[in-house]
Order: C-alpha cells, then sequence, then structure tokens
C-alpha cells in the first residue's frame, strides 16, 4: 500500500467555467479504518458533468469531494468485507476511501470485461443510456434517434444500446469532426453533425430530413429546440441533462418552439439514474454477452494518474473526452 494518501477538496466556488485553482490535492498519511469499516485503495475514478453542478452549491468548501470509484480492499475490519475485494462505492475523489459494508456494491466479473466498464457502459453512464431508451423513450423497432453529445459516455452508450435494440436512423451531434467520424465509423450513427458548425436547427434539418421520432437530450437549449422541430406527431423528449447550462453565466436559452409541443402531441419526460438501481441486472443481462463477443466495444477516455482527476474533470468538460470520462491508477 503506498505511504501517503492524496484527497481532492473544491476551494472556490467558479463563475462560469471551473479552473485548476477551484481545486486543491490534500496530503495525509492512509486514514485508518476504525471496527466496522474497512481501507480500500482506490483504482478507478469517474468523473462526471453532475460535479460541475455540485460544484455551485452542494459540495462543501474544503471537504473531501465525492463521486464513483472502483477500488481495491487493502484493510477490513469488519467480517463483510474481505481483503482484496474489489468493490465500488461513492467515496471517490481520493486515493484511499474507509467505506462500511452499506456503502458498497461489490461487481460481478464477468470473463473479459475490464474493471473500468463498469463505470462505464455498464454503470451509471450505461444505466442512464438504458433506463431513457427502454423506460422513457419506450423505443420501438425501427425508430429514428436524434441524440445529443453523442460522442460522450452517455452518448456513446444510448448510439450502441440503440443499435441492439434495432432503432432506425440514429442521428448524433458531437463537438468535432474527428468525433463525428468515430460515432459514424465504430460506434453505430447513421450521421452526426459538429454542433459548432451552424445553427444546430439547420444542421439537424439537414441529417434528418425526414424527421424523428425520438431525441434523448443531453444538452438542453438550442439543440432542445432544434429537435423539437424535427419531431414528428406524437414523438418523445428524454431529457437526460443540460450540459450547455452548467457551465454558462448568462440567462438560459429561452426555447422558442413550445406550442410544437402541444401541435405535434410531443411527450417530454426527465429522469435521475439513480432512480433505477433495480435495473442494473437487466443491463448486465442486455449488454454482457455483446461486450463478451465484441459486438460492443468499450468508449472511453482514460487519464493516468489519481494527480491528473482535476485535468481529466476539466477536459471532460470541455468536450476533450471521447466516450466515458475514467481516470485509473497507473501502478494497478
Ligand atoms: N439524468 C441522469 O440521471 C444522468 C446521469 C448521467 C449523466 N447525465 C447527464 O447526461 C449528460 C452527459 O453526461 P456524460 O457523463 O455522458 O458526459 P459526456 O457526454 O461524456 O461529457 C460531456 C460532453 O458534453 C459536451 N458539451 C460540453 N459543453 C457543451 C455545450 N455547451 N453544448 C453541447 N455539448 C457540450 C462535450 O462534448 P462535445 O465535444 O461533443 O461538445 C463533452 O464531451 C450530461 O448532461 C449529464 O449531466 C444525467
Amino acid at each position: 500500500m503506498t505511504e501517503t494518501a492524496l484527497t481532492v477538496h473544491q476551494t472556490a466556488r467558479p463563475y462560469g467555467f471551473p479552473t485548476p485553482d477551484h481545486f486543491a490535492f490534500v496530503e495525509s498519511a492512509p486514514p485508518v479504518p476504525a471496527p466496522g469499516t474497512a481501507l480500500v485503495e482506490n483504482l478507478y475514478w469517474s468523473v462526471d458533468p453532475y460535479h460541475r453542478e455540485m460544484m455551485d452549491g452542494d459540495f462543501a468548501l474544503n471537504a473531501p469531494l465525492e463521486g464513483r470509484t472502483i477500488g481495491r480492499v487493502v484493510e477490513s475490519r469488519d467480517p463483510a468485507l474481505a481483503e482484496g475485494e474489489i468493490v465500488l462505492h461513492r467515496k471517490g475523489w481520493r486515493t484511499h476511501s474507509v467505506v462500511a459494508p452499506d456503502e458498497v456494491r461489490r461487481l460481478p466479473r464477468f470473463d473479459g470485461v475490464p474493471l473500468s466498464a463498469y463505470l462505464g457502459i455498464l454503470g451509471g453512464t450505461g444505466l442512464t443510456a438504458y433506463v431513457g431508451l427502454t423506460r422513457i423513450a419506450q423505443l420501438r423497432e425501427g425508430q429514428d434517434l436524434f441524440v445529443s453529445a453523442a460522442a460522450g459516455g452517455v452518448g456513446t452508450a444510448t448510439g450502441r444500446l440503440a443499435r441492439l435494440m434495432g432503432a432506425g436512423r440514429l442521428v448524433g451531434s458531437a463537438g468535432s469532426a474527428a468525433k463525428a467520424a468515430y460515432l459514424t465509423e465504430h460506434v453505430g450513427y447513421d450521421e452526426v453533425f459538429d454542433h459548432h458548425a451552424a445553427p444546430a436547427a439547420d444542421l439537424l434539418a439537414k441529417a434528418a430530413p425526414d424527421g424523428i421520432d425520438l431525441y434523448v437530450d443531453n444538452v438542453g437549449g438550442e439543440q432542445l429546440e432544434a429537435a423539437i422541430s424535427a419531431l414528428r406527431e406524437r414523438g418523445r423528449i428524454v431529457r437526460i441533462g443540460t450540459i450547455a447550462q452548467y457551465n454558462a453565466t448568462g440567462a438560459p436559452y429561452a426555447l422558442r418552439n413550445l406550442p410544437d409541443i402541444v401541435e405535434k402531441s410531443l411527450r417530454m419526460e426527465g429522469f435521475l439514474v439513480r432512480d433505477y438501481p433495480h435495473l442494473q441486472e437487466e443491463l448486465y443481462e442486455f449488454v454482457v454477452p455483446h461486450l463478451q463477443s465484441g459486438r460492443v466495444r468499450l468508449d472511453e477516455t482514460v487519464t493516468e494518474g489519481f494527480d491528473r482527476i482535476v485535468d481529466a474533470f476539466l477536459g471532460m468538460l470541455l468536450g476533450e473526452n471521447r466516450g466515458k470520462t475514467i481516470v485509473h491508477a497507473p501502478t494497478n
């Protein structure tokens, strides 16, 4: 076990985009587990857009941050946690965490499936895509979809799952031509536009000239407005996130076509993945065979080294990631 523990604190509230100055790495001795707990040395960290939302007020300043993490139990003072066991927990953004048995989830190990997958397509990210498609959109075979932030964690998982579920035409938006090419060549999208290139309404109208049945919205704002215009009658909007707004300092984008929701009998519904833990096993059953056969591959951007976790997080907000953003402890 390493001699020193590192913990990331948020030190100030950002206005607009956060910078490395809003964080501090705090060094200490590894914590000592009390009876009924265990010490976990963390191996993989998830950094997520919701952390940006939490930075505005939910995260206490100068206190350890939190986040989903996979680690190995290295010292246990509870029989329910065996040394050597691999667990998933939420006390991330630190190299070492003290956890109680009810704070961890044991991970099933599937042959040939790497641990990082449990933070990506098999984790909260994949579950978000799965719930969005199966429970909220209620995707049926042949339906045409538009997915925003299609090259991110949720967007790539949505594309891959929608293909497995027999979706029709899959249109996406992403932040660069290189991302667009990746999505059409590897993930299964039919057409992807760079959302910086022109107004979203023009780009979507060109990419989906016959309209769409479903919109999976990771972004909000202008792209949501474009999707409302492109949706066919009785179409559905799955509201997953509003990343266009998380770092914005001006007034939120005002949608100008809300009457279309009435006139086309559209349905818009949001959800939080934390309300769907009961679908975790169903997700494994659906996806794991395809991971094992190679039909589904992992879309992830892995940054090596806990000392780069802030860079990975800020890079994700700026769109530098492709697929799920993950940080890995290089020695493990
Ligand atoms: N409802 C839930 O329970 C739930 C669960 C997980 C995630 N989410 C939401 O799902 C969305 C995606 O999350 P994720 O973890 O998969 O992150 P992600 O998509 O992997 O990373 C964020 C991406 O957002 C794009 N982006 C950043 N600023 C943007 C802007 N102003 N306009 C358009 N796109 C922008 C960037 O891609 P480009 O380079 O392509 O612009 C960036 O790569 C987020 O809104 C998140 O809050 C919701």
